[in-house]
């Protein structure tokens, strides 16, 4: 579970969201030389964007209403000092002291960063990065930024994710300030960026006002494993803090960036691999750009699977076709989350917080008027609680900014990616909270109670079945029902069960592979907490081809002394097929035990038992102590207590293997009912029923049983503890998803309301 005291915020960048105006002696910075060069994607510009430097009060109200309690956002350095260095721009820092007190007044902690890519173009145009003197420039920076704010802000993160600033506005030039420079000149900014953070530390402390806490937020892919064995989980960490980044793209490394900083050098693999383009790096360099911070952050969006190949060696793991991804084709990898959060905290041992993550959809405003954005929210559902799963596993973990609050300027993509919790119309500035925004203000107020790790998700589970081979089964579960089973004597489906003799499998879904007893175990909530120390039922279908043993079930208290523990049986049939003039075998015509005995001893069929006459779509309880028999030719649906024991008393002397089958007369004897009850009303006809409404056929001390003829569309709120259905004609969907005769499934409790459509006939069952 999270810290009590979890800080739980959003994040955002002074450029991405400010906007400007005439007047406000704020300096140009290479974003916006960018920007006037066009090079952003459609030629948006930044003027405006989400006009926050206007419209903050109502932009921290909004924070406050949705019980965000931080915001990590920066502050633009020209804004501050236009030239880069010397004169200060009182208009900027008023305008930064009262979006901050503004922002404490609604209960929102703020969290500076220093630099998040706004380099003044006044610097640019002395070299900007790569001039050693931008070392002094932003320690300068830092200096008035703590003289400034210091008194009413206590945490400050010096650098944003170097690895893009360096990498994409120095390397790949797809960034600002869109340059293409020589390895060498790279690796000399990514150093001067290094020594340019270390002194920036130095001046935050020893200017601000009281002690005050700091830290760095560098970013990355973070490497996962694709299984939990060792060697898989060694290869991730591996390339995570290795150099198999191709020499175009070597800044997208963790190690570079994060060694220097928190264990004081630069990997050896890298200076190894790098030398020939590398500046001189001294010791004083170290000390400098190591200068104890007091927390680390971490930017995460994705991540990259690994494993151990045949030779030991770290291989890469493709991502399977149709893999997940945002609207900005990032994967959706919460494996980074859990695995990347460890590797980095074990490396560097800091206090973390995560301070960006989040996603871009395609988020539009529906007609209802509202912005709902289900993927985001799931995502962020995984991630987090991947994240508290890194927290319970050690991972000292403090707080998480979710990129980000307002959807905004997204640099070089202009508006064209949605990555905030709020919708922002940018013709209008109008701002709507999102279906996730909603969503993470749970997540705040429970502090993580509500996230999917915590509360299983609710899904429908389709099962596998598990077949029987019986010596009196036939093949119409293949011939009727579509099944692929194991021979042509193939007597019972077990469609759900939780029975050691036949534990169905879920079939798909995120319990795919789980058998549903230990879905039952693991997962109480799911089946309404119910009392029962076990699945309770068991459903089959099955296809008599010759007549089934004459048999009987004992009751729960019979069966749990003398068939260690097992519940009884109590059961019900609905048949799905039969030939005219079927007859089904319920109930005898003994007076007495002795009569009982004797007429079994002697063998006595005819006389001894009763035959009702059956037809398609009749239904008919068994309790226990009745003696039943199916015979030959008929089809049923099956819905029992969860038990495996059944008594037979005669079997037409047939023999399997050559042997006969093991009768248990003294057993049967024991638990019939003497005399057995009439059988002439067990027998009704549920063929032709209502349509479109669940028709209850019984409700026992065991199971309530319904039968459903759907014409068209239904929705219903699933309020027992678990639905059980059987389609056992046609076809149609149910939440969206393609069912057919043949399928079964349980809808869990708290599941919500089930939609159902198509021409479909269905039995439905709960447990009492
Ligand atoms: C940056 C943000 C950016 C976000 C989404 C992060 O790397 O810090 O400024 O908007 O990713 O691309």
């Amino acid at each position: 579970m999270f810290r009590e005291d979890f800080v739980w915020g959003v994040a955002s960048s002074a450029y991405q969201v400010e906007g400007r105006e005439e007047g406000d002696g704020c300096g140009k910075n290479i974003w916006d030389t960018f920007t006037e060069e066009g090079r952003i994607q459609d030629g948006h510009n930044s003027y405006v964007t989400c006009d926050h430097m206007h419209r903050y009060k109502e932009d921290y109200a909004l924070m406050r209403m949705l019980g965000i309690k931080a915001y990590r956002f920066s502050m633009s350095w020209a804004r501050i000092l236009p030239e880069g260095t010397g004169r200060v721009n009182e208009k900027a820092i008023a305008l930064y002291r009262d979006m901050i007190l503004e922002m404490k007044k609604n209960g929102v902690e703020p969290y500076i960063t220093m630099y998040h890519w706004e380099f003044p173009q006044a610097l640019q145009d002395k070299g900007g990065w790569l001039n050693e003197e931008v070392i002094d420039w932003f320690a300068e920076y830092a200096k008035v930024v703590a003289e400034n704010f210091s008194d009413i802000c206590e945490n400050f993160i010096t650098l944003n994710e170097p690895q893009c600033f360096v990498g994409l506005g120095h390397l790949s030039g797809v960034h600002a300030p869109g340059m293409k420079l020589p390895y060498k000149d790279v690796f000399q900014i990514a150093h001067n960026a290094l020594r340019a953070h270390g002194k920036a530390v130095i001046n935050l402390r020893k200017y601000a006002c009281r002690p005050i806490k700091v830290g760095y937020a560098p970013t990355c892919g973070m490497a996962y494993p694709a299984s939990n064995k060792p060697e898989d989980i060694e290869a991730a960490r591996k390339t995570l803090f290795g150099f198999h980044q191709p020499m175009d793209n070597w800044t997208w490394n963790v190690a570079w960036f994060n060694d220097p900083v928190f264990l004081g050098k630069y990997p050896e693999e890298g200076l190894k691999k790098f030398a020939e383009y590398l500046p001189e790096i001294t010791e004083e360099d170290m000390n400098l750009i190591s200068q104890p911070l007091d927390f680390m952050g971490q930017n995460i969006y994705n991540g990259y699977m690994m494993k151990a190949g045949a030779d030991g060696e770290p291989e890469f793991v493709d991502r399977y076709a149709g893999f997940p991804k945002t609207a900005a084709n990032w994967p959706v990898t919460p494996e980074c989350f859990y695995w990347g959060v460890r590797f980095i905290y074990e490396r560097y041992k800091l206090p973390m917080f995560i301070t960006e993550n989040g996603m871009s959809c395609h988020d539009n405003v529906a007609l209802d008027g509202k912005v709902h954005d289900p993927d985001r929210q799931n995502f962020l559902d995984l991630y987090i609680s991947a994240l508290q799963k890194a927290v319970d596993d050690g991972a000292d973990v403090r707080g998480y900014f979710l990129w980000t609050f307002l959807d905004n300027f997204e640099w070089d993509k202009g508006y064209t990616e949605r990555f905030g919790i709020v919708h922002v119309d940018f013709r209008t500035q109008k701002r709507i909270v999102k279906d996730s925004a909603y969503w993470y203000q749970k997540v705040i107020e429970s502090n993580g109670a509500n996230l999917s790790i915590n509360q299983k998700p609710r899904q429908i589970l389709f099962l596998d079945p598990v077949f029987k081979q019986m010596i009196w089964g036939g093949n119409q579960l293949e011939t009727k029902f579509g099944y692929q089973i194991p021979g042509d004597k193939t007597g019972e489906c077990w469609a759900v069960s939780a029975h050691p003799n036949g534990d169905c499998v879920v079939r798909e879904g995120i319990y795919a592979g789980k058998t549903l007893s230990e879905m039952w175990k693991e997962y109480p909530e799911l089946f309404g907490n119910s009392a029962y120390d076990r699945f309770p039922l068991l459903i089959k279908i099955i296809d008599a081809k010759d007549d089934l043993s004459i048999q009987v079930h004992p009751d729960d208290a019979y069966a749990g002394e003398h068939e260690n523990g097992s519940f009884g049986k109590t059961e019900c049939w609905y048949i799905l097929d039969c030939p005219e003039d079927a007859a089904l075998v319920v109930g005898h015509n003994a007076g007495s035990k002795e009569e009982l005995a004797d007429m079994i001893a002697q063998g006595k069929w005819s006389e001894l038992i009763r035959e009702v006459p059956v037809k398609k779509g009749d239904f008919i309880q068994i309790n226990p102590g009745t003696v039943h028999a199916i015979k030959g030719g008929l089809m049923i649906l099956e819905t029992q207590q969860n038990s495996d024991i059944t008594y037979r008393v005669y079997d037409y002397d047939r023999l399997t293997d050559g042997k006969p089958r093991q009768l248990h007369v003294q057993q049967s004897i024991d638990v019939i009912t003497v005399p057995a009850p009439s059988a002439d009303d067990s027998v009704k006809s549920a063929l032709e029923l209502p349509k479109n409404v669940m028709h209850e056929l019984i409700s026992c001390d065991y199971y309530t049983v319904w039968k459903l003829d759907l014409d068209g569309a239904i929705s219903f709120e699933q309020t027992h503890p678990f639905l059980i259905m059987s389609v056992i004609e046609g076809e149609g969907l149910v939440n969206g998803q393609m069912i057919k005769k043949g399928d079964h499934f349980v809808i869990p409790s708290g599941m919500g309301q089930v939609d159902m459509q198509g021409e479909m006939v269905l039995m439905a069952s709960t447990a009492k």
